[in-house]
């Protein structure tokens, strides 16, 4: 695997790929990677003859100084699982090489950012903007791969490359989850061995709340029982639990005239914040 720091030796190593023709895939990630990591470069190793991963940890998509500073780092883990999953090479670009200069540009994604993960950490989309932006300039893929676990950042990115015309394939991939179906995500890492025996509530809470859908109770009595499944919880705060158009994120109250049904959750272990989501279609199949 070719190790790249700079984006100069990124430009180099492109050239050559491009004068044969060569397609590429992106994989964004910030590292502290883990199989959801690996199941992007599975599929665009399927879909490209060349796969780039990309790892920075973005410092302009942070809302909380501490969340920056405690975001687990394992460039070395990194490379060997990248290497484990032959991804071709990976691009380790350090702040100056992104931000030469503060950024003064802000990217507004209108309602898609009003609510949930925009609500909730303003400021996040904008920086998912501007390094997605770079890394999409810097690599000129021909697809990239994100995960269905970030579904408000996947629609973000779908509306940056709308917008901007960037002229790419941005493909969704499944949420990879533990057995006990906690989703993986590099947080993980920063659990005590109580916090992650209550972690998988996110899970189990929109599991519970696929049923009661099914069997046709309304979003209202839904809700109520997440809020209930929480507060009979220690050690776990819920931020939020909606229920929304699969497509634009817009709070859903009546279950009637939605293709697609998005449950999302965002909780609290202590610092730290972790979030999962469903994507269902609607009516519900009657055999699921
Ligand atoms: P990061 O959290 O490292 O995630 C990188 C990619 O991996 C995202 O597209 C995310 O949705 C996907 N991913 C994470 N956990 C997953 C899981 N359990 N199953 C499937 N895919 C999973 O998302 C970011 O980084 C950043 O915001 C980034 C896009 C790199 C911009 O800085």
């Amino acid at each position: 695997m070719v190790i790249l720091t700079s984006p100069s030796e990124l430009q180099v190593y492109l050239k050559q790929l491009r004068q044969r023709e060569r397609t590429v895939g992106l994989v964004p990630t910030m590292g502290a990677l883990h199989a959801g990591h690996a199941s992007l470069v599975e599929a665009s190793k399927a879909g490209n003859e060349v796969t780039v991963c990309s790892i920075y940890v973005n410092p302009t998509q942070f809302n909380s100084a501490t969340d920056l500073r405690s975001y687990p780092r394992s460039l070395e883990a990194d490379c060997r699982l990248l290497e484990e999953h032959a991804c071709d090479a990976v691009f380790i670009p350090d702040n100056e090489a992104i931000y030469p200069e503060p950024p003064r540009t802000r990217l507004h994604f209108g309602e898609l950012e009003s609510v949930m993960e925009g609500r909730f950490r303003p400021g996040h989309f904008n920086g998912v903007g501007l390094v997605v932006s770079k890394l999409f300039h810097m690599v000129q893929p021909d697809r990239a791969y994100f995960g269905q676990k970030d579904l408000q950042q996947f629609l973000i990115v779908q509306r940056l490359v709308t917008d901007l015309s960037f002229g790419l394939q941005l493909v969704r991939c499944p949420i990879v989850r533990e057995p006990d179906g906690l989703a993986l995500s590099s947080r993980n890492a920063r659990l005590t061995p109580a916090q992650r025996g209550v972690a998988p509530a996110l899970y189990r809470a929109l599991d519970q709340a696929r049923e009661m859908l099914r069997t046709h109770q309304g979003v209202a009595q839904t809700k109520q029982a997440i809020l209930g499944y929480f507060s009979g919880l220690s050690g776990i705060r819920l931020e939020y639990f909606e229920i929304a158009d699969g497509e634009d994120l817009r709070e859903v109250s009546d279950l009637r005239n939605h293709r697609h049904l998005a449950l999302c959750i965002a909780a609290y272990l202590d610092e730290v914040r972790l979030i999962d989501n469903l994507l269902l279609t609607n009516p519900p199949d009657p055999g699921a």
